[in-house]
């Protein structure tokens, strides 16, 4: 039996612990296993790495911005073992012959393991059900997508089971007005508008919805009264539209007051909102250049975990909340037996050094587009990680290959 030794958080205390793994499963928790194959790690703090719900990586169609390739190994760097790809690429996963393709490309790429959210627009067979990881609504329109009539929205999610994210924007209450900066894009969709779609989903869906991105204490308050969950991004948290980032900070749901942003923070903290996810969203820096014309969307899967792990030791979020949002929580919302260091989940960890804080610099990260609107800012990147008990980085550096990622849930179709 393999065995990783060292300081686990586990039920909600940093304990010695040694973690045997069989088959790339948590299968024994205990003060000492005695094995031969053993890992020791007497420094750094081990706790459950990434599920990042939400990423855009590109493939296919628009493979100059990212694809499963880069995308992937940006993930692992981050400490994020398992993603979930948009459907919004080209063509988008909207039937099963599109959700193939994209599995192919990413089986043959992903460093990390991955699911595919498929485009709910329409009403879906249960086959399709039964072989996507989730399934993903636009209300608005926005990179790529065309919006769908919101009507329809009880009707189509009414028999699914599996988790639905929606991005909540009330279409008809989005501006058009030509736009300079982030103040203006604000403007142009307002809180108003995420609270509007947020509304509405509260009084005509019944089933349980996955709200994206919120950009609004507000809009979380009332998918509370449905116990909707709620996702935040990194970027809703720490960037704000005051900043001088013009069109590299242009995004949809855009960044709000330096206000809202503090008070997301205190909602995640004290647990109303339920995950983080990066809504990784690359455009090349030529796209960005006109602010009007740009198309919005941010990189991100590199480095969440990394600013968190910062807000940690800053003493705004506890070690307990983080791990809930950035990995529990996610799992547990998409029925995957990962995010948890326990008996029968996948032995996925990360291993971070408090005191090895660093600057992101976009020259050290792995994206396709080469630019991060974190430029600057302290993070606390992992120094090790496992995928499934196989050690995926070392010190920095990944030690595995392309391909090694695997897909969920695991379905007899697609084997
Ligand atoms: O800003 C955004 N960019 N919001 C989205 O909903 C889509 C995303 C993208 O794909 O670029
Ligand atoms: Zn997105």
């Amino acid at each position: 039996m393999k065995v990783i030794s060292g300081k686990f958080f586990y039920n909600d205390e940093i304990k010695e612990i040694d973690v045997g793994i069989e088959e790339g499963k948590i299968v024994e928790i205990k003060k000492h296993i005695v094995t031969e194959e053993r890992y020791e790690f007497p420094e750094g703090v081990i706790i459950p790495s990434m599920v990042d719900m939400h990423v855009h990586f590109r493939e296919p169609g628009y493979t100059w911005k990212e694809d499963f390739e880069s995308g992937s190994l940006s993930a692992l760097h981050g400490g994020v073992t398992f993603y979930i790809d948009m459907p919004n690429t080209n063509p988008p996963t909207n039937s099963l012959e599109n959700f193939i393709l994209k599995y192919n490309l990413a089986k043959s790429k992903s460093y990390v393991d991955f699911g595919i959210a498929y485009l709910l627009d329409n009403k879906v067979e249960k086959n399709i059900e039964d072989i996507v990881t989730s399934f993903k609504i636009y209300m608005s329109e926005t990179t790529n997508v065309k919006p769908l009539n919101p009507l329809i929205i009880p009707e189509i999610t009414k028999d699914i089971t599996k988790n639905i994210t929606v991005h909540a924007e009330w279409p008809e209450c989005i501006k058009k007005y030509e736009e300079n900066s982030l103040n203006d894009h604000d403007k142009n969709r307002p809180e108003t508008c995420e609270i509007k779609a947020v509304r509405f989903l509260v009084n005509n869906v019944d089933g349980k919805i996955h709200i994206a991105h919120v950009s609004s204490p507000d809009s979380v308050d009332i998918a509370l009264a449905k116990k909707f969950t709620t996702e935040v991004t990194p970027h809703h948290l720490f960037l704000n539209k005051n900043m001088q980032l013009g069109a590299f900070g242009k995004v949809n749901p855009p960044l709000r007051s330096e206000h809202v942003s503090g008070m997301l923070l205190e909602y995640l903290s004290s647990g109303i909102i339920d995950v983080v996810a990066s809504d990784h969203s690359p455009h090349s820096p030529e796209e960005k250049e006109n602010f009007n014309l740009a198309p919005s969307g941010l990189p991100g899967v590199e480095t969440s975990m990394p600013l968190l792990l910062m807000e940690m030791k800053r003493g705004n979020i506890s070690l307990n909340r983080l791990v809930k949002v950035v990995s529990e929580n996610p799992g547990k919302l998409l029925n995957i037996k990962k995010g948890k260091i326990e008996l029968g989940y996948d032995a996925d960890f990360v291993i971070f050094h408090l005191s090895s804080e660093k600057r992101i610099k976009a020259k050290n990260l792995h994206y396709k587009c080469g630019w991060t609107p974190f430029e600057n800012m302290d993070a606390i990147f992992p120094d090790y990680v496992f995928i499934r008990g196989e050690m995926a980085i070392k010190k920095g550096e990944e030690i595995i290959n392309p391909g090694y990622g695997k897909y969920y849930p695991e379905n007899e179709f697609l084997k």
